[in-house]
């Protein structure tokens, strides 16, 4: 909880009959420095009192200051504003900020998180939707391992489903096996095209693309071989991007993994009499809940991908422990999780109440869609590669003399793809324009990055390092100096930095809560323009050591707080830009 709520609460507890916990939730913090650092609403003490609440607010001002506390009260209206008094105050908000390990907290501790996240399908592109569920979901389990959870990230593969079927037959009719291995996503991209493009003149190819994917549901050898020759060049290229995206997954389990899974589920809907025949297909109505009904086996008596997906919440309850369960998918397949919880709940499975599905946008790169079908595909690593190549120009007008260039620019160009995507509620749809996300003065994540880079010079130049700065605060050498280092740090931008960087927890904690992570974005972007006011207003390396210690330690506090809150969001902090 935040300092400054939990301060303010202590100065106040003498002067009403509240409880400490009760001020605390009470409190609120004033969207401008005119009302105050800290303000207590008096609405609640009205009721209680039966008085006004202008009137009691007006009363606790006037006792509040005649008690010479290190604040000063201001009624305004309902509302006792409070001002904490700044050099006394500074270097308490500062000392915590300097811990490397400020932000994390134990909230969740006990509970385990499992995440679906980034599942890219076999054969297909890396499409846009499974770039923001990687960074989505990477996000937010990072998010959740720093509160205290213990956190399960698994890679759903689309690795089954008749695709194959179609896959197979195309790469029997037309494929070639050179073409595969040099290109193997395109290439099987156009067999998978061009069987779309043939089956419109030749239905029996939807017939024979069937076959093969019964062969494969029933241990067929060739169709095995074959399969498993699409999964690993596809792992080859998915495993290049994660590594350019600097993400890893505790698990990769492909939905093939659940097929020995599957028939105890389809037996157990059998027993609880749930299926029911439809067009010879087998289903579980959901009319109760005004939804279609869930399709559960083909007419062939093939698996389709809800039946795996219930397989799949079963075993990462049962077997894998799972408290919650996150489905970082698009919003497209909100009607798909609905079914599969519905029927999970009819089942009278416990883990359907522990289900989430968290849906996001669209995503447009400057206004070119994507279509697997139609094959008008932007590839993932071609809109990589163009990013860093455009940050390499920029960088290296900014700054030619920079050692290591090539790898800042990597930093940085796939960092802006990363930022421009989560500081956008996840929701909304983004028609991402890779130079607006690139550019340095912007809410971009090369802005934070330049920031945090900017913090780290100064540091360099005063001679100050995080470690130092972090025993510093520890021995306790900050709160001692205290009013020394107070009175420098007093003026507005840095008082309003420091707040910003004091509500770092909260900001994870509200992220976390809505699983959210623009609101962890946004506030990096808010800290950093403040830290910029400060930089640009005062003098940080100044002729007097006890001011620039002061201020160096709150360059400190920015860049590790910017660093590690770059770090959750899977941006790298280059040290020099
Ligand atoms: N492979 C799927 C797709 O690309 C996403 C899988 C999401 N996860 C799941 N458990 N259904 O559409």
């Amino acid at each position: 909880m935040s300092l400054l709520l939990q301060w303010a609460a202590v100065q106040l507890q003498p002067y009403v009959t509240l409880e400490h916990e009760e001020i605390v939730r009470l409190l609120e913090l004033p969207p401008n420095l005119e009302l105050g650092d800290v303000a207590f609403p008096c609405f609640a003490l009205a009721r209680t009192l039966k008085r006004a609440p202008a009137a009691i607010a007006e009363e606790l001002a006037q006792r509040m200051n005649g008690d010479q506390q290190p604040v000063r009260a201001e009624a305004k209206g309902p509302y006792l504003n409070l001002f904490l008094q700044r050099e006394e105050w500074a270097p308490k908000l500062l000392a915590p900020l300097l811990a490397s390990d400020f932000g994390q907290s134990q909230a969740g501790a006990g509970q385990r998180v499992i995440i679906d996240l980034s599942s890219p399908n076999i054969a297909k592109p890396f499409g846009v939707g499974h770039l923001r569920s990687t960074m989505i979901g990477n996000a937010l389990a990072q998010m959740y391992r720093v509160s205290g959870y213990e956190v399960v990230t698994v890679n759903h593969i689309g690795d089954w489903g008749t695709q194959f079927g179609k896959l197979m037959e195309a790469y029997r009719r037309w494929g070639d096996e050179a073409k595969l291995k040099e290109a193997p996503i395109k290439e099987s991209l156009s067999l998978y095209v061009r069987f779309h493009e043939e089956v419109e003149r030749d239905a029996t190819l939807e017939d024979e693309a069937r076959r093969w994917f019964w062969k494969l549901e029933n241990g067929d050898e060739e169709a095995h071989r074959l399969w498993q020759y699409f999964v690993s060049f596809s792992m080859e290229e998915f495993d290049r991007v994660y590594a350019r995206l600097g993400v890893k997954f505790d698990y990769t389990l492909g939905e093939s993994f659940y097929n020995d899974k599957m028939g105890a589920v389809v037996d157990r809907l059998k027993e609880l009499q749930l299926l029911e025949e439809s067009n010879g297909a087998q289903v579980v109505r959901l009319d109760d809940e005004g939804l279609p009904p869930c399709l559960i086996l083909k007419t062939d008596g093939t698996t389709i991908y809800p039946t795996r997906d219930l397989a799949t919440a079963l075993y990462r309850k049962k077997e894998m422990g799972g408290d919650l369960l996150l489905y970082v998918v698009g919003a497209e397949q909100k009607l798909h999780f609905n079914q599969v919880f519905a029927v999970l709940k009819h089942m009278g499975e416990e883990v359907a109440d522990d289900c989430l599905h968290l849906p996001f946008g669209l995503m447009k790169f400057d206004g070119r869609k994507m279509s697997t079908r139609k094959g008008q595909v932007i590839f993932l690593d071609e809109v990589l590669d163009e990013a860093v190549a455009k940050a390499l120009a920029i960088i290296s007008e900014k700054n030619p003399e920079l050692e290591g260039a090539q790898d800042v620019a990597e930093a940085v160009g796939i960092g802006a793809i990363v930022f421009g995507d989560l500081k956008h509620h996840r929701m909304l749809e983004i028609d991402f324009s890779l130079d607006e996300a690139l550019r340095f003065e912007g809410e971009t994540g090369p802005y934070v990055q330049y920031t945090a880079a900017r913090a780290f010079k100064l540091l360099e130049k005063g001679g100050l390092s995080l470690s130092e700065a972090e025993v510093l605060s520890q021995s306790g050498a900050i709160a001692a100096a205290g009013g020394r280092y107070g009175q420098h740090l007093n003026g507005a931008a840095a008082w309003e930095c420091l707040k910003a960087l004091a509500a770092y927890p909260e900001a994870i904690a509200e992220a976390i809560r809505q699983h959210e992570p623009s609101v962890l974005a946004r506030f990096l972007l808010d800290t950093a323009k403040r830290f910029n006011r400060f930089y640009h207003q005062e003098r940080i390396l100044t002729e007097n050591e006890e001011e620039t210690s002061a201020k160096l330690l709150l360059a400190a506090a920015v860049a590790s707080l910017l660093r590690s809150g770059l770090t959750l969001l899977g941006l790298k902090t280059p040290t020099q830009i």
